[in-house]
Formats: C-alpha cells, structure tokens, sequence
C-alpha cells in the first residue's frame, strides 16, 4: 500500500512537473523595454560569447542598448558591431576582468554615464576539480569571479536602479549545482549556493526585479557538449526562458529539461546515486586523475 501512495505521488509530482514547467517556460513576457524603460541600457558580464552573448542579443533584440563587459574585448567589440546593426540600438564593448577589484571599480566608473535598467552578472568560471586538488589562487579567482563580483555589481546598481523613474531588473546567473549534490565540482557548486541563497530568491527592492538563473547543463565553452534535447539545453531557448520570467519570478531553473532535471536530482533515491558517486569522488584512483586533470588545465 505504502509503495503504491508512493508510486502514484511520484507520477503525479513527474507530470505536475512537467506541466507547470512548460507553463513557466512559456509565459508571456512582459514588454522589457516599455516596463525598464526606452533608451535604457542593459549591462551583461561575461558577454564575449556563451549565455552572455545571447542575453546581449536577445535584449538588443527587445530594444534595449547593451554594454558587453568581458576580458576579450577585441572579440566583444565585433559582436557589439553586429548587434547594433542587426538590432538597430547602441552596443559597446568595454574590457572587465571581474576578477579584479580595479577592474570592477573601473566598469563602475566607466558605465556611471549609462542609465543601465538590466543588469546581468553572467561571468563565471569552474575548475572540473575537487578543491583540495587547486591552488590557493585559483580557488581565490573563483571566489573573486563567482562570489564577490556579483555582490560588488549586485549592491552596486541597486543603489543606482532604487534612484530611477521605473523599474529595473537584476539577473544573477547561478545553477542548478547550487542544490543538487555535485561531487567533481564542489568549489564551483558552493559559490553557485552561496549567491542564490544570498541573493535571497525574494525582491531586493521594490523597483528592482530580482532573478536568480539556476540553469541546467547548456552547451557553451564552460561545458563544451553539444546540446541534446531533454539534458544539455542551448544558449538561445535557456535565455528566452529567462526573459520569459523576468518581473514575474524570482528563480528560475532555464529550460523545460532543467526543471525536469531538478525534480530528478530532488528525487531521495538519486541524491543516494550522487552520494555514491561523492563517495567514488573521494578514492585514490578518482583523487589521482583529478590531480593530473588539474595539472594539465593549469
Ligand atoms: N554552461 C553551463 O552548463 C552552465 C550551467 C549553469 C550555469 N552556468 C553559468 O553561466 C554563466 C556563463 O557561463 P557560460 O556557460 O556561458 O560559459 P562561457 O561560455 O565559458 O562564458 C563565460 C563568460 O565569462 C567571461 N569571463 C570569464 N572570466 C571572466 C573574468 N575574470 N572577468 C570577466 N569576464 C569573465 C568570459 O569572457 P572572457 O574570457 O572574454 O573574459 C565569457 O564571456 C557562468 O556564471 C556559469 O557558471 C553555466
């Protein structure tokens, strides 16, 4: 009997997912540039390719004008080229590494002139490594990367977007790692938990439209596989997802799949899978081949 009430629960809750995923996945948007306002601007970090780049499209695309801030800035100003003619709106590229204090201080300075609506911290980076296989500075650029830049931007346009007229809205690009057990990338997946818990999941502020992105695998450079429909999502249909949400919820997982991918890791029965994987994570053999992994990426 105790089986059965379990087994319907489980089918109930699997196709309630699946529903009430396709319904969020495919709200109606609100009009972005009439809610954040005409001639405004759009700050993406991390915009030289991969989901950055595609936010920078998509929100040109919705009229607004768009900042790129990423280290490769010589790539960043062709893509800002083709985004101002394709789009018609004003697109500048602008050097950032947000791993540096200076460097996120000059991006401040530099964009004080801008009357930015949209922010997206996108810019992120993960070692495939256990930490205690990593240097201390590499571990140190991931907290400066994945943690204090986007506090630093966060707290940093809040105070700016509270001042303006209407409203304005904060993407904070986390991931699904950040609740689900992710044994080969805990330093990566504790710094996605830690920003999604920080920025509370709730609005900041009343004019500010607060968005955590919790994606899923999406085949980018950072997971360099193709897309495979139901498990790996694309830039384009994880960002439209995105955009769907923006002024309507706090959280979002991206794609149809990552919901369904986050009922599953929620499942008891695969948290005990990934725990055994952790387990294996944690043996001499696995330990030895992380550790020349890691030497040949550094
Ligand atoms: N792909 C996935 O499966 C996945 C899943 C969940 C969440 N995410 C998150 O999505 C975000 C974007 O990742 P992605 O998949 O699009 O990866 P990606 O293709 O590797 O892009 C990363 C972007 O971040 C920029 N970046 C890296 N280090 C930077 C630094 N120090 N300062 C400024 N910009 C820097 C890179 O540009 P430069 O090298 O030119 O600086 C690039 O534009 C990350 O926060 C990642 O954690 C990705």
């Amino acid at each position: 009997m105790v089986s059965f009430i379990a087994g319907v629960y489980l089918i109930v809750s699997f196709i309630w997912t699946l529903i009430r995923s396709w319904i969020i996945c495919n709200t109606k948007r609100f009009n972005l540039i009439e809610r954040y306002g005409e001639g405004s601007w759009a700050l993406v970090t991390g915009a030289s390719r991969g989901l950055g780049l595609e936010f920078c499209h998509q929100l040109a695309g919705e009229g607004f004008n768009v900042v790129m801030a990423a280290r490769s800035k010589s790539l960043m100003e062709k893509e800002a080229e083709e985004i101002s003619t394709k789009y018609k709106v004003k697109a500048i590229a602008i050097s950032l590494d947000a791993s540096s204090d200076t460097s996120r201080k000059e991006l401040l300075r530099v964009t004080e002139e801008y009357d930015i609506s949209i922010l997206v911290n996108n810019a992120g980076m993960m070692h495939r490594s256990s930490f205690a296989n990593l240097s201390f500075d590499k571990i140190s650029d991931v907290f400066e990367l994945n943690l204090r830049a986007p506090i630093k931007f966060v707290n940093a346009f809040v105070e700016k977007m509270k001042k303006r007229k209407q409203q304005s809205a904060i993407i904070v690009v986390s991931s699904l790692t950040a609740s689900i057990p992710s044994p080969f990338m805990n330093l990566y997946s504790s710094t996605k938990a830690f920003i999604s818990e920080y920025f509370g999941r709730k609005k900041v502020d009343a004019k500010v439209d607060m968005l955590i992105s919790e994606y899923g695998a999406v085949s980018t450079a950072l997971l360099p596989l193709p897309a495979i429909p139901g498990l790996i999502s694309d830039t384009v249909t994880s960002v439209k997802c995105t955009l769907n949400l923006l002024g309507k919820r706090n959280v979002t997982f991206g794609t149809m799949a990552h919901y369904v991918q986050n009922w599953f890791m929620q499942m008891t029965v695969i948290r005990a899978f990934v725990g055994v994987l952790g387990w294996i994570a944690t043996t001499k053999f696995v330990d030895n081949l992380l550790r020349k992994t890691t030497q040949r990426e550094t």
